[in-house]
C-alpha cells in the first residue's frame, strides 16, 4: 500500500464509507464512490500524492442473519459479494489505492490494539445496555429518539434489547465534540451546513455514553480483554481508515502510511451516516490522543420512485447494465453532472439518456467529430500552429485557459456539477466558434488557407485543454480526444498546468477515430431499459 508515497509532493488522503456487503451494490453506492474516484483523479492531476481508501464492512449481526437465511457461513457469504463489489469497481475502473475489509487480519488485530489503547485511557467501562436496536442500522435508540416508534434512520421497526456490554466515554467527549462541529476556521469540520446545524443540535441534547460490544452474536472482531463479546460494528468499521495505513503499529508492520497520510483529508459519506463520522469517530480519535479528520463531506441520496435507492428496498437501479449499455464515462458524467453535492437528486432513465444525448454525443461528440473532419478535409490532418490577431480567437483562448481555476474552485467545495458546467461553456463556445468562423466557406477561397489554419489550430487547442480538464471525470473520453489529435494519452503526460496554456502545441497531427459517444433514440431505449 505505502509503496506509492511520494514524499516530493503535497499529500491528500480520501476516503470512502467502507460498504456492507449484504448484497450487490447499486447505483446510490456507485455515486459515492465516482464523487471520490474523480476527487482523487482531479488531486493526482494536479500534483497530488494521493492516498484514496474504499472497502468493504463485513461484521455485525445483520450480515451473520442474512448469511444463515443463505444457508452459508458468514465468511463464505461476504467472500462472495466482496468479489462482486472488487468486480464493479474494476468495471467503474475506480482508482483507489487500497481496499480495506474488515475480516482481514490487518484490520481486525488492529481495531484489537486500538479498543485495548481506549480501555487503558479508562475511556471503555463495562455495563448493561438496554434499548430499542435496529438491526438493519446496528443502532440502538433511546425512546425519545424514535421516530413513531420505529428507527429515526431508516424507519424500520425496532426491538426493545438488553445485554452485558463495554460502553465508550462518549459523554466525556461532548464538549471538544461541539467545538469541533461549531469550528468555521480554516473550514468548517462538518460540510454542508445543514448537517452540520443538525450535528450541533444532536450534540446539545447531550451525549450518551457509547456501548462498543455485544454479546448476542458472534460475527465481530473479539473484545481483547473478554470472550464472549464482539466489538460493535461501528467502532469496528471507523477504524478502517487508519488500521487500513497500518496503525496502531502491530508486530512490527509498516505504519509509514499512517505516517505519510494520515489524517485524512476527507471522509466522503451518505447523510444518514455523518453522524457516526462527525461525532463517535472524532470522540474515538480524541480518546486515543491521535489527530483528527480534516473534513466530513456529507452527500445526498440517489432518490426511486420517491424513495431512497436501497437494496433492502429491493428497488435498485443495476450498474453494470448501464455502463454496458453506455460505458463508464458516460454513467460517471451523468452522476457528476446532475446531482448537487449534500442533496437529494431523483434518478430516472429520461434525465440521464438526455443527458447523455445532449452534453456528451451532440456538444462533446460533436466537437471532436467536426474538428477532426474539418482537420483531415482541409489539412490532411496536418494542422500548423497559426495565431492570429482575430478577436474571435482571443476570446476563445481567454475562456478555455480561465476555465481550470474555475474548476479548482468548485471541486473545493465538492461542487463536480459546477466544475463540469464549467467545462461545457467551453465545448459550447467552442462549437459556437465553428459555426461562428465558418471553415467550410473559408476552405472555398484559397486566399483565405492562413485564415482556415488559424480556426483550426484554435480548435484543437480547445480540444486539448478539454481532454485536460474531463480527465479526472471521465478519463477515456479524454485519451481519446488526445489520440485523434495526436497528443500522448499517456496519463504522466498530462498535466493540469497546461490547461492554462494557449498555443502550447507546435501543430497536430489529426486522425480522425471513432465517435465519442453514439446518439441515443431515447423512446427506444427507454422501453429496452424497462425491460431489463
Ligand atoms: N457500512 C456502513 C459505513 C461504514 S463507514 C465506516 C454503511 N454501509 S452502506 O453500505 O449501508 O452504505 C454505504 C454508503 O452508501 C453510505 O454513505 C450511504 O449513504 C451510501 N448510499 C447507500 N444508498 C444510497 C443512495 N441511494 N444514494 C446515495 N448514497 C447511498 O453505511
Amino acid at each position: 500500500m505505502s509503496a506509492h508515497i511520494d514524499p516530493a509532493k503535497p499529500k491528500y488522503y480520501i476516503t470512502t464509507p467502507i460498504y456492507y456487503p449484504s448484497s450487490n451494490l447499486h447505483i446510490g453506492h456507485t455515486y459515492c464512490t465516482v464523487m471520490a474516484d474523480a476527487m482523487a483523479r482531479f488531486k493526482r492531476l494536479s500534483g497530488y500524492d494521493v492516498m484514496f481508501l474504499t472497502g468493504t464492512d463485513e461484521h455485525g449481526q445483520k450480515i451473520q442473519r442474512i448469511a444463515e437465511e443463505a444457508g452459508t457461513t458468514p465468511q463464505a457469504y461476504v467472500d462472495e459479494i466482496v468479489a462482486g463489489v472488487k468486480d464493479l469497481w474494476a468495471t467503474m475502473e475506480i482508482s483507489y489505492d487500497d481496499f480495506i475489509r474488515t475480516t482481514e487480519a490487518r484490520h481486525k488485530v488492529r481495531v484489537q490494539e486500538l479498543f485495548k489503547r481506549i480501555y487503558e485511557r479508562g475511556d471503555i467501562y463495562r455495563g448493561t445496555y438496554e434499548g430499542w436496536y435496529c438491526t438493519p442500522c446496528e443502532s440502538y435508540w433511546t425512546d425519545k429518539q424514535l421516530v413513531d416508534g420505529k428507527c429515526p434512520d431508516c424507519g424500520r421497526p425496532v426491538e426493545w434489547a438488553s445485554e452485558d456490554s463495554y460502553f465508550f466515554r462518549l459523554s466525556k467527549y461532548q464538549d471538544q465534540v461541539l467545538a469541533l462541529l461549531e469550528r468555521t476556521e480554516p473550514e468548517p469540520f462538518l460540510d454542508p451546513e445543514t448537517r452540520r446545524n443538525e450535528m450541533i443540535a444532536f450534540v446539545k441534547q447531550g451525549l450518551d455514553d457509547l456501548s462498543v460490544s455485544r454479546s448476542t452474536f458472534d460475527w465481530g472482531i473479539p473484545v481483547p480483554i473478554e470472550e464472549g463479546q464482539v466489538i460493535y460494528v461501528w467502532l469496528d468499521a471507523l477504524t478502517n481508515y487508519i488500521t487500513a495505513l497500518g496503525f496502531p503499529e502491530y508486530n512490527n508492520e509498516s505504519r509509514a502510511g499512517y505516517d505519510r497520510y494520515w489524517p485524512a483529508d476527507v471522509h466522503l459519506v451518505g447523510k444518514e451516516i455523518v453522524r457516526f463520522h462527525s461525532i463517535i469517530w472524532p470522540a474515538l480519535l480524541m480518546s486515543a490522543g491521535l489527530p483528527l479528520p480534516g473534513q466530513i463531506r456529507g452527500h445526498g441520496w440517489l432518490l426511486l420512485d420517491g424513495g431512497k435507492i436501497s437494496k433492502s428496498k429491493g428497488n435498485v437501479v443495476d450498474p453494470v447494465i448501464l455502463i454496458g449499455r453506455y460505458g463508464v464515462d458516460a454513467l460517471k458524467y451523468f452522476l457528476l453532472r446532475e446531482y448537487t453535492f449534500g442533496q437529494d437528486g431523483l434518478y430516472t432513465n429520461e434525465v440521464m439518456l438526455n443527458r447523455i444525448n445532449g452534453d456528451l454525443a451532440n456538444d462533446l461528440g460533436n466537437l471532436l467529430s467536426r474538428t477532426c473532419g474539418m482537420a483531415e478535409k482541409y489539412f490532411d490532418g496536418a494542422v500548423p500552429q497559426a495565431t492570429g490577431a482575430d478577436a474571435l480567437d482571443g476570446e476563445l483562448a481567454a475562456l478555455a485557459t480561465g476555465i481550470a481555476e474555475k474548476v479548482e474552485a468548485h471541486m473545493d467545495r465538492f461542487a463536480f456539477n459546477h466544475a463540469l458546467a464549467e467545462i461545457w461553456t467551453l465545448v459550447q463556445r467552442s462549437n459556437k466558434y465553428i459555426d461562428e468562423t465558418a471553415p467550410w466557406a473559408l476552405a472555398k477561397d484559397e486566399a483565405q488557407k492562413s485564415r482556415l489554419a488559424e480556426v483550426l489550430y484554435a480548435l484543437c487547442e480547445s480540444l486539448r485543454i478539454l481532454s485536460i480538464l474531463i480527465h479526472p471525470y471521465m478519463h477515456h473520453s479524454a485519451e481519446e480526444i488526445r489520440r485523434q489529435l495526436g497528443l500522448s494519452p499517456e496519463e504522466q503526460d498530462i498535466l493540469w498546468q497546461d490547461a492554462k496554456q494557449w498555443g502550447k502545441e507546435a501543430g497536430y497531427t489529426v486522425k480522425k477515430g471513432e465517435s465519442l459517444f453514439p446518439r441515443i433514440d431515447v423512446a427506444k431505449e427507454l422501453e429496452l431499459l424497462e425491460t431489463l
